[in-house]
């Protein structure tokens, strides 16, 4: 979703502020700008991709020592270059086509919720807007504060703004001042190493290579920049000190290697991803899930809260959703906790039944999706305080924001389609299960150790799956041809079936839907033709002869099947049905490996379909707004 890069320094910025904004091409847009300080402001702006702004300013020699850019992700107005950032203000009664110069450059991300009411305030008072978006409004709410002070400015308006942001913003007259501030949406400060040049960011990722040194700015910050300095107020506006810290962000984005695309490098990456994210496992431990400062130096104790807590709650949006799904039959079936996965833009909204001695886990692979970051507000405003996050982003605001935390070692995912982000949520979780059973008493020594040696054989196992590849390309080459879609799944694999069919939605724009293979004939029964490719997943589990009776209904109405079958289950390839079969019966941790076909089966479909792959339409990396 939007990025934005900021920098006050004393030598020509823009090519750092046009890399950054390069760096934060993979949370997703579709325009992008920069504005420098020149003499006057002077902006550059594209509906088209960083590469051809980068082109741009240098056509244009485009030169700055102060700066700000953005990548914008529509949400009010469409994408076209009078709505991509940075926005102007010219002064009341000024715009575009005036002589006059413009005054305040900006730049933001989130959603202005009072933006209608604060724009019919400014217009009349004068200003004259040239966008549909919410952006503009803040830029002149500043001009219309403005009395010489910058700062002083952004902290008058940002009083009057509801909803999220984080801004950054320059000035006609003061040339070597970037005001930055947040509440809401995320934006970090990074401080030059030598001294002479301060940065914002919305993460570490675009100041990668640029300093490592990094201020986490916190609710309702606002910060002053200039080359050799940076000031801090909190929320009340009180001078405030916040710890820098030292993050090594990788970019992640010259290592395409020899794959073609980022979604295909980070399913093949996962046999590494949960070797990692396993790594130093050696036995079932509370403290694999101690917090990670929030509660003094060593964090909260995970011990201590398992003891304490008598459910669990899950949040999260999207894939990470589909992974508390998952984890739902682990939690009841192995730690026997009442489990209950919520969609956090739906239960951050709805009237519930708070328990205190539930733990609330979120489960996000950026740790700054907007919904999951509120609901997990809500569920803390109902006095839920025990709360851990299953995250691959140490220094998210999620982790920040709960008291234990999970950090999966998927690496930079970059494919906005989530895959390793995936399989390292579902190792994360699985081992939340058996520290909850372990803390209950509800796991042997002999069960423990039964467990840890099925999860050690994970890498090898995924690799094993990761050669039935050509399998994949060959029926992707049927999908290619298709609009529809169906995947069944049931019991712990029906989530598995609901993130087929998202990852297929999301690269190859087919429609697909996933249900639980029981439900078929309660409705969707009627979709199946001979044009809809109906995906099973199949493994050898207590439920494989009723999914089988679902797989009859299927083929009994001319459907063609395409089945993931365990090495020893009893279907066979024939007339209609399609299978491919699993080179092992995985038993519990089964949903880590079904699902890989599941994403080469997207992934190849959608390289068959000619599709941005790792960039889908409309899509964003990270869901930093509502
Ligand atoms: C996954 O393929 C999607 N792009 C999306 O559903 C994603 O999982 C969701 O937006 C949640 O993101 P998070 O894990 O960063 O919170």
């Amino acid at each position: 979703m939007c990025g934005i890069v900021g920098a006050a320094s004393s030598r020509n910025i823009v090519p750092v502020l046009v890399q950054g904004l390069q760096r934060l091409e993979y949370r997703g847009y579709d325009s992008c700008g920069v504005a420098v300080h020149a003499g006057g402001l002077t902006r550059t702006r594209t509906t088209s991709r960083v590469a051809d702004l980068l082109t741009q300013v240098h056509d244009d020699q485009v030169e700055g020592l102060t700066g700000i850019a953005h990548t914008r992700w529509a949400t009010h107005g469409a994408p076209v270059v009078h709505n991509a950032h940075p926005h102007f203000s010219y002064g009341p009664g000024e715009g575009p086509d005036s002589t006059k110069p413009p005054r305040v450059a900006l730049v933001h991300n989130g959603i202005i919720e009072n933006h209608e009411a604060l724009r019919a305030s400014l217009q009349a008072r004068g200003y004259v807007f040239s966008s549909q978006t919410d952006t503009e409004v803040i830029a002149h709410l500043i001009d219309s504060h403005y009395d010489g002070d910058l700062f002083e400015a952004v902290k008058a308006s940002v009083k009057q703004l509801h909803g999220a942001y984080a801004i950054a913003a320059i000035c006609r007259d003061e040339p070597h001042r970037v005001i930055g501030a947040r509440a809401g949406s995320p934006l970090i400060l990074g401080v030059g190493a030598d001294g002479t040049e301060n940065f914002l960011a919305s993460d570490a990722m675009a100041l990668a290579g640029v300093t490592d040194q990094i201020v986490y700015l916190e609710e309702g910050d606002v910060v002053d920049l200039q080359p050799g300095k940076y000031w801090i107020v909190d929320r009340a506006h009180k001078p405030v000190a916040r710890t820098v810290r030292t993050v090594q962000a990788h970019s992640g984005a010259a290592e395409l290697g020899p794959y073609r695309h980022y979604m295909q490098k980070e399913i093949f990456e996962q046999p590494r991803a949960i070797g990692d994210t396993l790594e130093g496992v050696q036995g079932i431990v509370p403290e694999l899930f101690d917090g990670v400062g929030q509660d003094g130096a060593t964090g909260a104790s995970a011990h201590r809260v398992f003891k304490a807590i008598d459910k669990v709650l899950i949040l999260a949006c999207g894939t990470s959703y589909y992974s508390g799904c998952a984890a739902k039959y682990w939690l009841e079936g192995i730690a026997k906790i009442p489990t209950q996965v919520e969609i956090a833009s739906e239960y951050r909204y709805r009237d519930s039944v708070p328990d205190p001695k539930t733990l609330v886990v979120t489960i996000t692979q950026s740790g700054e999706t907007a919904d999951t970051l509120a609901a997990l507000k809500h569920a803390r405003s109902l006095g839920m305080e025990h709360t851990l996050t299953i995250c691959n982003v140490a220094t998210s605001a999620m982790v920040r924001e709960c008291k234990l935390a999970y950090i999966t070692r998927a690496g930079v995912e970059i494919g906005v389609a989530s895959t390793k982000a995936f399989t390292t949520q579902l190792a994360g979780l699985f081992l939340l299960t058996l520290a909850l059973a372990q803390a209950k008493g509800r796991l042997s020594d002999a069960d423990e150790a039964r467990y840890l040696k099925e999860m050690r054989h994970l890498p090898v196992a995924l690799q094993s799956v990761l050669a039935l590849e050509p399998q994949l390309i060959s029926w992707s080459e049927d999908f290619a041809r298709k609009e529809n879609a169906l995947f069944l799944g049931r019991g712990l694999h029906y989530p598995i079936a609901l993130e087929g069919a998202l990852k297929l939605k999301e690269v190859t724009y087919i429609h697909a839907e996933a249900y639980a293979a029981g439900e078929l004939k309660h409705g969707p029964l009627a979709l199946v033709t001979s044009e809809m490719p109906v995906v099973a997943v199949a493994p050898n589990d207590a439920l494989l002869e009723k999914l089988k009776s679902n797989l009859q209904e299927v083929r009994a109405r001319g459907g063609v099947l395409y089945v993931l079958a365990d090495r020893d289950t009893q279907i066979d390839s024939s007339e209609g049905i399609h299978v491919i079969r699993m080179p092992e019966h995985y038993g519990a941790l089964s949903p880590l490996l079904h699902v890989v076909p599941l994403q080469l089966l997207a992934y190849h479909t959608a390289c068959a379909r000619g599709t941005d792959v790792d960039k889908p339409r409309n899509l964003a990396k990270s869901v930093t707004v509502e």
